[in-house]
């Protein structure tokens, strides 16, 4: 390894520009080349960012010695071979959320992290947003006590993102629970301290996306043969004892149109998640109150954030800022709400 980290970012599309901009941040680091399997991802990226290195071939940025870091972009089903393949050649990993559909292709990578002693990092943002951090501490502090419920939700009207990655089981292997599900899962079971999940029981469906003329906000008409679900709600049980509702949606009459919360109740008081509010109650004097923690708006964008937190554990021998055994915790959960949905009863995980 150089003195600088080199990054290789497979997947050009959407959010790798976001990476991209993050990597290009971080003082020690530089995006020096990427892979996509469409040439024309290609063209952009060398005429906007000028990345001199760019093949449709990814295997040759995980074989590139003078790479230390593969950032994977790409759609969800291609995360597990990439980043198997990457922590094999040596390379330190982050990847996109899901960190990967299943269960066991999680398990899969997590023996190649532990093979290889490299870092693995799940590209989850919402925990470095300022409200998140905030809260975080204060939950350290012990205000909110013993958190025994929580509700996360992510509801959009019109907001499919109708781009293939998305939309077909083949290259995504989910809907919505895959997209926003698993932004304020992740969320929410981080504040609640990451309890073991032990039931499921939940539904997805595809209701409006189906209709004649159904069109998205987030991309226009919305293709007919659309096989992923668009809407899911679930209840999720904790081994110690904590409970969660999670409902999440592309499509859904709801106001406003974009929705997205955490709420935490616990024995000593609440938490609201993106307002940072702290709610508690002093029985002695029989009074609410109310406490803001009065933030601003994020100066760093919280994927900045994110990347920042993964090179500074690079670089100082440091663990995952998020780690797989997390992400493992949460695809548990969505695909047992998965199966959950298909059999009509709840789900007990092993
Ligand atoms: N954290 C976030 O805020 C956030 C936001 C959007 C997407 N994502 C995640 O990022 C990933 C990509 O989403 P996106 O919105 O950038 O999608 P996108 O469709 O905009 O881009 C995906 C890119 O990957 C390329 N690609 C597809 N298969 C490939 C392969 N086998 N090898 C190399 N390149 C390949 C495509 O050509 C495309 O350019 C998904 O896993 C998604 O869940 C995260």
């Amino acid at each position: 390894m150089t003195d600088k980290l080199n990054i290789g970012i497979i997947g050009l599309g959407g959010i790798a520009n976001l990476h991209h901009s993050g990597w290009e941040r971080v003082e020690n680091a530089r995006v020096v080349a990427g892979s996509d399997i469409n040439p024309a991802m290609l063209e952009r990226w060398q005429t906007e960012y000028g990345v001199a290195n760019l093949t449709t071939e990814p295997s040759e940025l995980i074989d590139d010695p003078d790479i230390d870091v593969i950032d994977i972009c790409t759609p969800n089903r291609f995360h597990t071979d990439f980043t198997v393949a990457a922590l094999e050649a040596g390379k330190h990993v982050l990847c996109e959320k899901p960190l990967a559909p299943t269960v066991a292709e999680i398990e899969k990578m997590i023996a190649a992290r532990d093979r290889s002693g490299k870092l693995l990092m799940t590209g989850q943002h919402f925990r470095f947003t300022g409200a998140a951090q905030a809260i975080k501490q204060e939950i350290a502090k012990g205000a909110l006590g013993d958190i025994y419920h929580a509700r996360a939700w992510w509801l959009r009207r019109s907001g499919v993102p109708t781009r293939p990655t998305f939309i077909y089981k083949d290259i995504s292997a989910g809907g919505v629970n895959l997209d926003l599900g698993v932004h304020v899962l992740d969320l929410a079971m981080w504040f609640m301290g990451n309890p073991q999940p032990v039931a499921v029981s939940g539904v997805t469906r595809t209701e409006l996306a189906k209709q004649d003329g159904a069109f998205s906000v987030w991309g226009g008409d919305i293709p007919a043969d659309i096989d992923v679900d668009e809407f899911s709600a679930g209840f999720i049980r904790f081994e110690n004892g904590a409970t969660l509702v999670l409902e999440v949606s592309w499509m859904l009459h709801h106001n406003p149109p974009e929705d997205y919360q955490t709420w935490l109740y616990g024995t000593n008081g609440g938490a609201h998640w993106p307002s940072a509010g702290l709610y508690q109650t002093d029985n002695q004097v029989k009074q609410h109150y109310d406490v803001s923690l009065k933030l601003t708006e994020d100066k760093i964008r919280p994927h900045h954030q994110e990347i920042e937190a993964f090179a500074q554990a690079i670089r100082n021998g440091g663990t995952s800022p998020v780690p797989a055994e997390q992400s493992l915790q949460v695809t548990k959960v969505l695909q047992a709400l998965y199966e959950s949905s298909c059999t009509g009863h709840e789900v007990v995980i092993a």
